[in-house]
């Protein structure tokens, strides 16, 4: 499945297909780039893929340095930045080169700032290896790195000029991690399309039990909605933040945990359960809308409890969210599956009781 990403000069394709890394090479030769590039990826998957990878593009005729960051989000600071820098220096890239990030969130965060920022930014390709990534963080454009008193902080939207998803990756994923971001499609389908949502709740169990087709077809579907959105709202003046349902809370959950005791996808899991049930507080969405979102999220093996979380700290750190303007926190509800509302001023006892309600 091809999904194409429409922004004019800065249009893409995503391409969801079984094999998809092995076809790297010509496809970047035919966007006519440079003959330099760097493979930008952690130990753990470069062992997994980067052979495939290299293969493809050497023999497309490519000169390619590899660079190695650290694993997860210890990639995402200054020092991994510069290193990278130093890297694409060292390897005589110039501004009609290309940056490849092979891996998770972390590593295209990461790899992806270095390309936007190098020379004023050159041509970047994303190779997402989690379903996280394949279905969330590849696309769009986010590239960041951390601050030390907060998450992406430092960053520059910087479009890719390729996507290649291969589902077949996400059968080697870890069982939690695979599930973690089955999270994110949960998302898309609540509040983005009714008819990928009821896809979802019928093919739970071919889904877990990663039957190829079917992950093909519904992490493409996610592609296409998340993409849909993006063509929309580039830089998140306001729709784009449809994409932060289950994630205020969530984000805030994750926080206040110190990013140990949740995985994203478990956060955001609990996030949308919290926020569905603002929404219903509000008198924003009925009973089943909010019983539906709860039961796909189960049945996908993701929290929808959580025991022993204190409020105070949450609300907390959702005052502080990136998204916030002029102090005012935007949170995303359902009115029903397949639709959203932005909702400024959310009184704070509400969102106070639909956190401590995540421990019963
Ligand atoms: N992951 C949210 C966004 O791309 O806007």
């Amino acid at each position: 499945m091809n999904v194409d990403v429409s922004l004019g000069t800065r249009s893409y394709r995503i391409v969801v297909a079984s094999g998809a890394l092995a076809t790297v090479g010509p496809r970047l030769r035919e966007l006519s780039v440079g003959a330099r590039a760097a493979l930008v990826s952690d130990g753990a998957v470069a062992r997994l893929y980067g052979k495939t990878v290299m293969a493809s593009l050497e023999s497309a005729g490519f000169t390619v340095a590899t660079i190695e960051v650290p694993e997860g989000e210890g990639a995402k600071t200054l020092a991994i930045a510069q290193h990278c820098w130093n890297e694409l220096l060292a390897a005589g890239l110039d501004r009609t080169s290309t940056v490849l990030a092979l891996g998770g969130g972390a590593v295209g965060d990461v790899a992806g700032f270095a390309a936007a920022t190098y020379m004023r930014g050159i041509n970047f390709v994303q190779l997402p290896t989690t379903v996280l990534a394949q279905v969330d963080a590849s696309i769009g454009g986010k590239t960041a790195i951390d601050h030390p008193l907060a998450k992406n902080l430092i960053g520059a939207f910087h479009q890719p000029r390729l996507v290649l998803v291969d589902p077949a990756v996400a059968r080697t994923l870890p069982e939690r991690e695979f599930r973690s971001g089955l999270a994110e499609i949960a998302k898309h389908g609540i509040v983005l399309e009714a008819e990928y949502f009821a896809e979802l709740e019928r093919d739970v169990e071919p889904l877990l039990a990663r039957e190829l087709g079917v992950l093909e077809r519904i992490i493409g579907g996610s592609c296409r909605l998340k993409a849909s959105v993006v063509e929309r709202d580039e830089r998140e003046a306001e729709l784009r933040h449809v994409l932060n349902y289950g994630h205020t809370i969530g984000h805030a959950l994750e926080a206040v945990t110190g990013y140990a005791r949740f995985a994203h996808g478990e956060a955001v899991s609990l996030g949308i359960v919290a926020e569905a049930r603002l929404a219903r507080r509000l008198g924003v969405a009925g009973d089943e809308t909010v019983a539906r979102q709860e039961r796909l999220l189960e049945a996908l093996g993701l929290p929808v409890r959580a025991a022993a979380i204190d409020v105070e700290p949450v609300v907390g750190a959702i005052a502080r969210d990136k998204k916030s303007k002029d102090g005012r926190v935007p949170f995303v509800l359902a009115p029903k599956i397949g639709a959203f509302r932005l909702v400024y001023d959310v009184p704070a006892a509400d969102v106070r009781a639909v956190i401590a309600s995540l421990g019963s």
